[in-house]
């Protein structure tokens, strides 16, 4: 099912919008967090720019570490995707379960980076941080590079999302805010007017 996704073709992953999660790791404890802003910024070396608060305890894991993976879940996963952004993983005091074991997921290493990647969701992109200490204090925007991505093959065909009926359950959540989520579940071919 999961399978590798060329570079150049990793932006198609998040071109659409979905609401991501994401992972991060820092001597040896497991973060996730859900994020419904990013976006790709450029395809070669493909990038993506994604909104991380100053509040969150994944901005301070990436900080230290400069890496981080995007995991795309898909409408089975709404209710995990809602928790783990509205719970965070830097309580006070700090939870001895890190997300991943509280609420039972579990993750497999990425390919490049070895970070945590979430059973159960349809894409994986493992991201390095391009430092631009001025954009993140200002914007909360980070610019990340991608250096490694798999998608499900189920859903994700030959380099293209494939939102079909017989895949419900596989399709992108698309947040319109306080956990509501809307998934692609019609898409149209555009024709070029004469
Ligand atoms: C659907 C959804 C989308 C979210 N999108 C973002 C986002 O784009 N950027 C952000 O900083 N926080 C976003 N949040 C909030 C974080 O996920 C939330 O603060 C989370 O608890 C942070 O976890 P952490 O402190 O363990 O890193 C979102 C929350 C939800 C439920």
């Amino acid at each position: 099912m999961r399978h590798p996704v060329s570079l150049p073709h990793a932006s198609r992953l998040v071109n659409h919008g979905p609401t991501v999660i994401v992972s991060t790791v820092h001597e040896g404890r497991r973060n996730l967090m859900a994020a419904a802003w990013s976006m790709p910024v450029e395809f070669t070396p493909p990038r993506i720019a994604v909104v991380i608060d100053k509040s969150t305890y994944t901005r301070e894991q990436l900080r230290a570490t400069g890496q981080l993976a995007l995991n795309i879940p898909c409408r089975l996963q709404a209710d995990l995707t809602f928790t783990v952004g509205s719970v965070s993983g830097r309580a006070d005091p700090m939870p001895t379960q890190d997300k991943f074991s509280r609420y039972g997921l579990t993750s497999f290493a990425g390919p490049e980076l070895g970070l945590p990647l979430l059973e159960g969701c349809i894409a994986w992109l493992e991201c390095k941080l391009i430092e631009e200490a001025h954009i993140q204090d200002a914007y909360d925007t980070f610019f990340v590079e991608v250096v490694s991505a798999q998608a499900d093959d189920r859903v994700f065909v030959n380099g293209r999302w494939s939102f079909r009926a017989d895949n419900p359950d596989l399709h992108t959540l698309h947040h319109l805010g306080a956990g509501v989520f809307a998934v692609p579940s019609e898409t149209l071919q555009g024709k070029l007017l004469d």
